[in-house]
Parts: C-alpha cells; structure tokens; sequence
C-alpha cells in the first residue's frame, strides 16, 4: 500500500454522514457571507469575448456521434462558446431579496468551487498565453503572456477547485463535493466542445504540481491566504484545424511567462477552519505519471426521442428541488436510453482515460414495465462476480435487459428506503428511480492515492451524462451528495472497503416553485453594455 492511502481511508471514513451525526461541518451559517462565486484577478488585462447565447443547428442527439458534426472554425466566438456552454451562466433565480446565479455545470450548494483557464499558444485571436475565465461577466483575464515563439498551435483547458468556496457550507465533507464538481466541470466541457465539433484529451500525465505552475496557482502572493487554488486537471482542446500540441510542449513556454493580476478577495469571514481537507488533498496529490489510455469499442446509446437543439439542452439543464411523487411511469424506452448513456462506450466517455471503475445500484420507483426494487447496471462486466461477492446473497442477479449489463436483484417498494439513506430527501423517493454510484474502491487507491479524486470524477461525469439525459427526455434530475455512506453499504450487503458508494442520484418529474422568479442569464451585460 503507497504510505498516503491510509491518510485517503481515513478521511474517507471520517467524512462518512450517519445515521446518528453528520460529517464535521460549520455550526452556524451566515449567509450573508456566503464566499464569492466569481472568483476575479485585479490588474490584469481583460480579453472580452462574443456575446453570449448563440446557438448551434446541432441536435443533442447528434452528440451520439460526434464525428458526424461539422467542425466550427477556432477562433474567438467558438471559444467563447465553448467556455459558455460549459461554464457559462445558465440562469438567474430570485426569491424574495435573494438572487443567485445558476450555470451549466452543477455545484454541490450551487457554491462553484471550480474555476476554468484557458491557456492559448500560437492562436491570432488570444494572446499567447494562461487566461482565467470569469463566467459572471463571460470574460478572459490574462493571467500571463508567454514571450517565447512556438512553432505550434494549440488551446489547452485547466481545471482547478477553491476548497475553502465548499468547505464554508459543508466543512470536512466538502473535498469530496469538490471533486464531483470537477467530473460534472469535465463532463459540461466535453458536451460542449462535441457541440462545436471539437473534442477533448485529458492530459493524464500532467501532475498537481506543474499544472499549478501552469496556472500560476503556485504563486501563493497573488491569493489571499486560505483562498488559493488546488490544480485539479489539464485538457487539450482537439479541432479539425490543430494538431495536438505534445504536453512538454506547453510546459516550455513557462519560463518565458510574464505573470499579472492579483485573486481579489472572495470576501467572506473565515470562521471554521477544516486542516482535514488540506491533509486530504496532500495525501491525494497526483505526480507526473505515464498511463496507458483505456480504450473500449465505441456503440452508440439507446435512440432519444429528442428533437432539441445541443445548446438547448444544455442551457436549460437544471437539478429538481422537488418532484412529483404521483407521476406516470417514467417510459421504459427513456430510462434504458439513460442507462445506456452512462456505459463507457457512449459517445461522452471516449475521452475518460481509464477503465470503469463505477457501478449504479438503482432504486427504481416508477418506470414503465421495470417491476419496483433494485437493480444494478455494471459499466464494467467484468465487476460482476466481484459484486455478487462483496453485496448481499439475497440478490438475484438476473440479467433484465437484452442488450445492456443490466440486473434485477431485488423486488420492493423501496421508496422509504431510499429516501432515508439520502438524507431523508423527498428527491430521492418522489422520482422515478434513484441511484448509488458503487465504486471499485480499495484496489483503485491502494498503490496510487490520487486516484481517490478520479473516481469522485467519474461519479461526477455519469451525474452530468444523467443530468442532460433526463432533460432530453422531458423530465430531470438531480445529484445527491448527502448521503449515509454505511447504511448504503449495509442494504447492499457491502462490509469494506473493497466497494464504497460514492455519489447518488435521481431523475424524475420536476414540481416547480412557483415563489422563484427566473431571469435570463446574461441581460445584465446587455445592460451594462446598454449603459457604455
Ligand atoms: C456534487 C453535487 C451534490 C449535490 N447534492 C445535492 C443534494 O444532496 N441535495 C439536493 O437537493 N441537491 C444537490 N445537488 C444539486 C445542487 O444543489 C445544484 O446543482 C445547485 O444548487 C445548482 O443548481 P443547478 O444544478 O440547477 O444549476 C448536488 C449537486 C452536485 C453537483
């Protein structure tokens, strides 16, 4: 065992929500000093970029197959789009005196820990360069200019978290939120490039600590103390027009760069401090690695009904604060779509660079021709015996579906169950199914740490893939991170670490709160604009 997992099992563990106490959290809240969401840097020079909300005569259903969509060109307007579509602003929601914003990818606490780069070599339309991206006021502030020439051309997208947005809500628990955030940030941004033609690499090399010197995160001076960056993931960007740009190529540019800017404060008291997550992410720090990319056939998802536009979709993505518990059955044909959408060799998983290494145990309540009770849907089906070891011997195991790897183990109305073992949230038993994303655990983390954070990534990308499907199929869903760990494990059968449910979820038939007021994502620009 590598001398950091025993610190990963440890946080795991203690980070663990119970029956009879939650994670260590703050005790108080005051929301009036809720940390910023925008994060910006002062004395920086600012790229603005095209305005917001352009569509695209792409179907979402055309994302099944993305080599059959036109490329869009590289320029200005295209990464702007991009940047939009995956991070962008979404939505306004008032209620009362409070208005937030929501966006295109989801957050934990809709707190945005998040933060996107853009870092630009050879291109006529950005500054060579690291760019920050402030999806409030969808802008690029130019972080560093890279002096030196290259002879190549490529646009790289980097990825980092600000734990302390997370852990003022969640305390212990929030290092985990962070990086489900991230798989839904890598998710929205791979969405979003297929829209436009283009597709995404993850760089799995890259370690934490060059893509913090990529992204000038190492340059403790420029971030108020306890408000600094964790380097997460580094992404090229493929076009028709690029080839892609080699790692130590980007990497060369550095020393060359001129940095500018300062993270303005995110202005909030820090009251509690949580040393676990700092430990946490030491001990999950990922090194320099060189990995052999996991590949699988590629097979289209179940056919979609859905006539709507990728943009659409993606903008009108939303998590359900309440469901309809006396909905018709969700149709058979939209929830096997769903489930097929999430297999590895779906179209969104080509650029996951590993193998799967989580399973869904699904809770299903109210799906047309699918008997209530619980099933399992294997994303790899070499995990089956494996599971039928670590769970529970009253499941069956009975293969219910033609072509998917997908299995009757239970019957029962298991809608009270479900509920308590989410936090006792209605979402979880008012929807047509719910679900525990069930990792390969132990075994993933033992010789490399690091990976703890790949796999909440994971969690976090089938979240994304469920999140649009749901509302390409007229219904929607929602990410569930409050859940009791062990009393998941123990109506599964699972007693260690070899299996450990680490996200949930649930889709259903949204009810809308007719007290929230809905506004358009970016009309404050138009005014602002209006105004100059
Ligand atoms: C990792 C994660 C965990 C979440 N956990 C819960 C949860 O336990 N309960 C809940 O009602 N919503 C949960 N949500 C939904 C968020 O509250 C929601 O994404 C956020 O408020 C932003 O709203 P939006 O998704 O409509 O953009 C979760 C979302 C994510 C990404």
């Amino acid at each position: 065992m590598n001398p950091k997992t025993p610190a990963i099992l440890s946080y795991h563990q203690r980070t663990k929500h119970t029956l009879q106490r939650y994670a260590k959290g703050p005790e108080t809240l005051d929301w009036e000093d809720q940390p910023d969401p925008f994060r910006r840097f002062s004395g920086c020079a600012v790229s603005p970029l095209p305005a917001p909300g352009r569509d695209l005569p792409v179907l979402f259903t055309d994302l099944d197959q993305p080599e059959s969509i036109a490329p869009q060109p590289l320029d200005n307007a295209n990464v702007g789009l991009l940047l939009e579509l995956a991070f962008g602003l979404s939505a306004w929601k008032q209620f009362g005196p409070s208005r937030w914003a929501l966006r295109c990818n989801p957050s934990s606490g809709n707190l945005h820990p998040t933060e996107a780069y853009v870092i630009s070599i050879g291109q006529d339309f950005l500054v060579s360069g690291v760019h920050h991206y402030v999806s409030h006021d969808h802008r690029l502030e130019q972080r560093c200019q890279f002096a030196g020439s290259s002879s190549e051309a490529g646009l790289f997208i980097a990825l980092s978290s600000v734990h302390w947005r997370e852990a003022w809500k969640y305390g212990e628990r929030a290092f985990r939120y962070c990086q489900h955030d991230i798989g839904h940030a890598l998710g929205a941004l791979r969405y979003a490039a297929a829209t436009l033609g283009w597709s995404v690499d993850i760089l799995v090399e890259a370690g934490d600590e060059e893509i913090a010197k990529l992204l000038g995160l190492d340059r403790s001076g420029d971030f108020k103390k306890r408000e600094d960056e964790a380097p997460d993931v580094l992404c090229r960007i493929r076009t028709a027009s690029l080839a892609p740009v080699p790692y130590p190529t980007l990497l060369e540019q550095l020393p060359s760069a001129t940095w500018s800017g300062k993270a303005d404060s995110l202005r909030a008291y820090h009251l509690y401090h949580w040393p676990v997550i700092d430990e946490v992410a030491e001990a999950a720090h990922k090194p320099l690695t060189h990995e052999v990319l996991w590949q699988t056939a590629a097979q289209p998802p179940l056919p979609s009904a859905c006539q709507r536009s990728a943009a659409q979709i993606i903008r009108q993505r939303r998590s359900a604060q309440q469901f309809d518990g006396k909905m018709p059955a969700l149709p058979s044909a939209d929830f096997y779509r769903m489930l097929s959408a999430v297999l590895p060799s779906a179209a969104t998983f080509a650029f996951w660079p590993s193998a799967p290494k989580v399973h869904l145990f699904i809770f299903v309540h109210r799906v047309e021709g699918v008997t209530p009770g619980l099933y399992a849907l294997l994303r790899d089906e070499a995990a089956l015996k494996p599971l039928q070891a670590a769970t529970s011997a009253l499941f069956g195991w009975q293969k219910h579906h033609g072509s998917l790897p997908f299995y009757h183990l239970y019957d029962g109305d298991l809608k009270v169950i479900a509920k308590t073992l989410s936090c006792h949230q209605p979402i979880a038993s008012d929807s047509a199914f719910s679900l525990a994303m069930v990792a390969e655990f132990q075994t993933t983390i033992e010789a490399e740490p690091w990976r703890y954070r790949r796999l909440f990534w994971e969690c976090g990308l089938i979240g994304q893939v469920l999140y649009l499907e749901a509302e390409a199929a007229g219904v929607r869903g929602t990410g569930i991170g409050c859940y009791f760990d062990d009393s998941v494990h123990e109506i599964l059968g699972i007693k260690d670490d070899t299996f450990q449910s680490l996200y949930h979820f649930t889709v259903g038939k949204p009810l809308e709160d007719s007290r929230l007021q809905t506004f358009p994502a970016y009309s404050h620009l138009q005014a602002q604009g209006q105004q100059q």
